[in-house]
């Protein structure tokens, strides 16, 4: 394995778990990309890595303590993420990147579809060691990838999206606390269905008294204006994505719920708002995108 080794004072930031360093931050670097060794300038080793200066974070770290990148790893680093997830139902963020040990993947589990996010170039070259050990540890019936995002034109990669594994249905069901969502997958965002945000619509849900009036400004497919609805508020979901509005009509219908939809982009939908005569809002969401 080749080495890089830590400009002085750089190193703290790997000794601290801080997983990338930039190409400036580095003393010595070998001529190719690959996995490495990480040590400081006093030869204390700090990590196993892979290096690459076309990436943006020139160097990412994996592990803090030696040994390699391999299967056994992975199936070591999933199977980990699986078990703290394991009472979050069907629907969660299996793998959080960073927050995983494993910068540049993202990996939503839908039942038993998964949607990946490749983010960085190691990930991408170590796709062959990672996937088998994925399959391994989730056992996933499909995988749909979806590494189309700005961090990865970043990388200089380019997007990906399609099949990984099995045979995705075109349309991908997103339960949530009774709410089904049924998402054209190639037209959906990012991986499709914003988890994240699962444990604020569940507070939301319980803050509403039925006749207030909510406004769920960015509101992708309105899971949060749909919450609202069925407490008996009046819901208005603003988004400029007419598929994703498109998703908030049919599930309103079916579930034979009232949300009313402003397509538009959001600021001038706010003004236009505050300078018509619409009654007041008791609650108000914003939930603007954020970058990557
Ligand atoms: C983080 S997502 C919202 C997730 C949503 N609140 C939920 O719980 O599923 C951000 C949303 O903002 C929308 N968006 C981005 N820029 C916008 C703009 N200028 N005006 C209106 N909507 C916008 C996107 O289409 C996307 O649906």
């Amino acid at each position: 394995m080749e080495c890089v080794i830590a400009k002085a004072g750089k190193e703290k930031k790997v000794r601290n778990f801080y997983p990338g360093l930039f190409a400036d931050e580095l003393e010595s670097i070998p001529d190719r990309p690959g996995i490495v060794r990480v040590f400081s300038i006093q030869n204390d080793f700090l990590g196993v890595g892979y290096f690459d200066p076309r990436s943006r974070v020139a160097l990412r770290v994996y592990r803090f303590e030696d040994g390699p990148l391999d299967k056994k790893f992975f199936l070591h680093r999933f199977a980990r993420a699986k078990e703290k997830r394991a009472k979050l139902g069907d629907f969660h963020r299996l793998v959080h990147a960073e927050a995983d040990g494993l910068p540049g993947l993202v990996v939503d589990r839908f039942g038993g579809i998964l949607v990946v996010q490749v983010r960085n170039r190691a990930m991408e070259v170590l796709r062959e060691t990672w996937l088998p050990a994925l399959l391994e540890v989730a056992e996933p019936a499909d995988i749909y990838e979806r590494s189309d995002m700005d961090s990865r034109r970043q990388e200089g990669l380019p997007e990906k999206v399609g099949v990984l594994y099995g045979e995705v249905p075109q349309v991908l069901e997103v339960l949530e606390d009774g709410l089904i969502f049924q998402i054209p997958i190639a037209l959906a965002q990012k991986t499709g269905y914003y988890l994240d945000q699962r444990e604020n619509r569940r507070l939301l849900e319980q803050m509403i008294e039925p006749g207030q009036r909510v406004l769920d400004v960015y509101s992708y497919v309105g899971a949060f204006a749909l919450r609202a609805a069925r407490k008996g508020a009046y819901a208005l979901a603003v988004d400029k994505d007419l598929e994703a509005l498109g998703v908030l009509d049919r599930t309103a219908s079916r579930l034979g719920l009232r949300v009313d939809i402003r397509q538009g982009n959001a600021p001038e939908v706010l003004e236009s708002l505050a300078r018509s005569k619409t009654p007041p809002f008791q609650h108000v969401l914003l939930d603007p995108p954020h970058p990557g």
